[in-house]
C-alpha cells in the first residue's frame, strides 16, 4: 500500500538526496530532510523510487566535481526513461556554476547553493509545480536563519553534528569554499545548546561541533561567547557525554581553548588540525598565516594539556612552487608530530582562487609521487600508533553491530580509535572500558574488560 501524509491524505512523496563532499554538507542533507519532512516527503535510499532527487555537491577538488557530473548523468537516465522525478543540484558545485548548470542540461529542474537550504520548501514546492528554479543568492548574515528543525535521521544514532557556524572568512589561496558558502556567520550560541538538548533527548551521547573555521566563532559578533566558553556551555548540558569538533584552524588555536582540555573531561582526546604543509615557505604562499614552527607549539600545548590527544590533520602536496625540500618539510613534520592519521590530496587548481595566478606548477607526475610517499609513511605511523596502544584499556562509545558479524560490536574510543570485539547489540549507546588486544590499519581488536 501506498504510505499517506496524515495531513493531505495524498501519496507520500519521496526524496533521494546524494551528499558529496564535507560534513558541512551532510548536515545541510540532514537538515533538507527535515524541512522537506513538513511538506510530506519521506527520505528513500533508492533513486528510482523518488519524486525528487538532490544532489548535494563538493567543489573542493576537481574529482569531487567530476563524480557529481557523472552521478548527475546517471539520475538523468530515469528521467529521460520516462519516470516522473524532478532533479536538483544543491551545495558547493551548484553555488559555483548555478545557472551554467542549468543551461547545459536542459532537464535539470533546480539549482541552489548553501544558502537555499533554509528555504529549501519554498524552492522545492516552486519545483514541484514544475517551474525550474534557480538560486545562488547569499543571505544576510544578520539575520541569517540557521535551520532549527531536527531531522530524526541525523540524531538517530550515538553522535550527533550541530553547526555553529555559516562560511568562511579566510582566504587560502588554494581553496573554493570562500566562494561556496560566502562570509562567515556566527550561529546564536542559545540556538546551538537548544539543538544539542534537542538531539540529545533523542539519545545522541557524542556532539560534533561543525563550522570551516570554529576557533573564530563569535569573534565578530559584539554579543556572542568564545569558541571556548561555547565548548564550556555545550558541556554543561546534560547527557553530552563526548564533545567533538572541527575544523579547526591552527592560527585560532588559542590558550583558552587548550585550557578546555585541562578542563572538560567531555573533550574528546582527538584533534583534527589541518597543517596543509610543513614548509613555512609553501603555508606564506598559502595565505594559512602559521608558520610551522608555530604550529608544532600548538601540538605541544596541546600535549601538555592531554597528554594522550592523538592528531589528525590535512596535507595538500605538489602546491605550486613546492620544492622536494619543501615537501622534505611535509615528510619530517609528519614524523615529528606522529599523526594517528591524515587525509591526503593532490592540489588540484580552482576556479576563482588566488593559488591559480602562482606559477611553478607542480607536474602532475611530481605531486602523485609525493603523494605516494606521504600516504606511505602516513599508514606506517597509524600502525605505529594501534600498535602502541595495545594493551590499554580504552573507554569505548558503542556505535553498532560490525557488518560482518553480528556478535561483534564496534565504537570509538575518546582518541577516535575504532575498536570491535564481542558484544551484543544491547551495548549501543553505552560506552564501556575495552582491552585492545591487537591493533590492525584502521582499527583495533579488543576485548572488554568485565
Ligand atoms: N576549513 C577546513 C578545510 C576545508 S576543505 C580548514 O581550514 O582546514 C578540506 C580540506 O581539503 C582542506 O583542509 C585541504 O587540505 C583540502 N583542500 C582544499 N582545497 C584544496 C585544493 N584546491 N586542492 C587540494 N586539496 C584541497
Ligand atoms: Fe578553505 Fe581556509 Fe576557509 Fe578552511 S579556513 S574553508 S581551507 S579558506
Ligand atoms: Fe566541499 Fe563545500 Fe564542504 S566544497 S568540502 S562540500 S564546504
Amino acid at each position: 500500500m501506498e504510505p499517506t501524509n496524515p495531513n493531505t491524505d495524498e501519496a507520500q512523496k519521496r526524496v533521494f538526496i546524494h551528499t558529496f563532499g564535507c560534513q558541512m554538507n551532510e548536515y545541510d542533507s540532514g537538515k533538507m530532510r527535515a524541512k522537506l519532512a513538513k511538506d510530506g516527503f519521506v527520505s528513500t535510499d533508492e533513486p528510482d523510487q523518488a519524486d525528487l532527487i538532490l544532489l548535494n555537491t563538493c567543489s573542493v577538488r576537481d574529482k569531487a566535481v567530476v563524480k557529481m557530473h557523472s552521478a548527475l548523468g546517471e539520475y538523468r537516465k530515469l528521467k529521460k526513461s520516462g519516470k516522473n522525478v524532478k532533479i536538483g543540484v544543491t551545495g558547493c558545485v551548484a553555488q559555483m556554476e548555478g545557472d551554467a548548470l542549468m543551461s547545459r542540461y536542459k532537464d535539470l529542474d533546480m539549482v541552489f547553493g548553501p544558502d537555499g537550504v533554509p528555504h529549501v520548501n519554498t524552492l522545492v514546492s516552486n519545483v514541484m509545480q514544475g517551474n525550474r528554479v534557480a538560486d545562488t543568492k547569499f543571505l544576510d548574515l544578520e539575520t541569517y536563519p540557521f535551520v532549527t528543525e531536527v531531522d530524526p535521521q541525523s540524531s538517530s544514532g550515538t553522535g550527533a553534528f550541530v553547526t555553529i557556524q555559516k562560511g568562511c572568512d579566510n582566504k587560502c589561496t588554494f581553496c573554493i569554499v570562500p566562494s561556496t558558502r560566502g562570509a562567515e556567520a556566527s550561529r546564536p550560541s542559545d540556538q546551538i545548546v537548544q539543538e544539542v538538548r534537542d538531539v540529545v533527548r533523542q539519545g545522541v551521547k557524542e556532539i560534533t561541533l561543525i563550522g570551516q573555521n570554529v576557533n573564530s566563532y563569535g569573534l565578530k559578533s559584539a554579543h556572542e561567547i568564545t569558541f571556548a566558553q561555547l565548548l564550556y556551555r555545550v558541556a554543561e548540558v546534560s547527557g553530552v557525554e563526548r564533545i567533538r569538533y572541527t575544523t579547526s584552524h591552527p592560527r585560532d588555536m588559542g590558550e583558552d581553548v587548550i585550557q578546555a582540555y585541562r578542563d572538560l573531561p567531555q573533550l574528546t582526546s582527538h584533534l583534527h588540525l589541518p597543517v596543509q604543509s610543513g614548509s613555512s615557505r609553501i603555508l606564506r604562499r598559502m595565505k594559512r598565516f602559521y608558520t610551522r614552527e608555530k604550529y608544532l607549539r600548538v601540538i605541544d600545548a596541546l600535549r601538555d594539556a592531554r597528554p594522550d590527544i592523538a592528531l589528525s590533520t590535512d596535507i595538500i602536496v605538489g602546491f605550486p612552487s613546492e620544492t622536494d625540500a619543501d615537501f622534505e618539510d611535509t615528510m619530517t613534520l609528519l614524523d615529528e608530530v606522529g599523526f594517528a592519521s591524515s587525509f591526503s590530496f593532490k592540489y588540484s587548481p580552482r576556479p576563482g582562487t588566488p593559488a591559480l595566478r602562482l606559477k611553478d606548477a607542480v607536474p602532475a607526475e611530481v605531486a602523485s609521487a609525493r603523494l605516494t610517499r606521504f600516504q606511505a609513511r602516513q599508514k606506517e605511523l597509524g600502525i605505529r600508533y594501534l600498535q602502541s596502544i595495545q594493551g590499554q584499556v580504552l573507554d569505548v562509545l558503542v556505535e553498532g553491530t560490525s557488518k560482518q558479524d553480528d556478535r561483534v560490536v564496534c565504537g570509538r574510543s575518546s582518541t577516535y580509535v575504532m575498536v570491535n570485539f564481542p558484544g551484543s547489540i544491547d551495548l549501543v549507546g553505552q560506552t564501556v572500558p575495552v582491552t585492545v588486544t591487537k591493533g590492525f590499519t584502521h582499527s583495533c581488536r579488543g576485548e572488554r574488560v568485565l
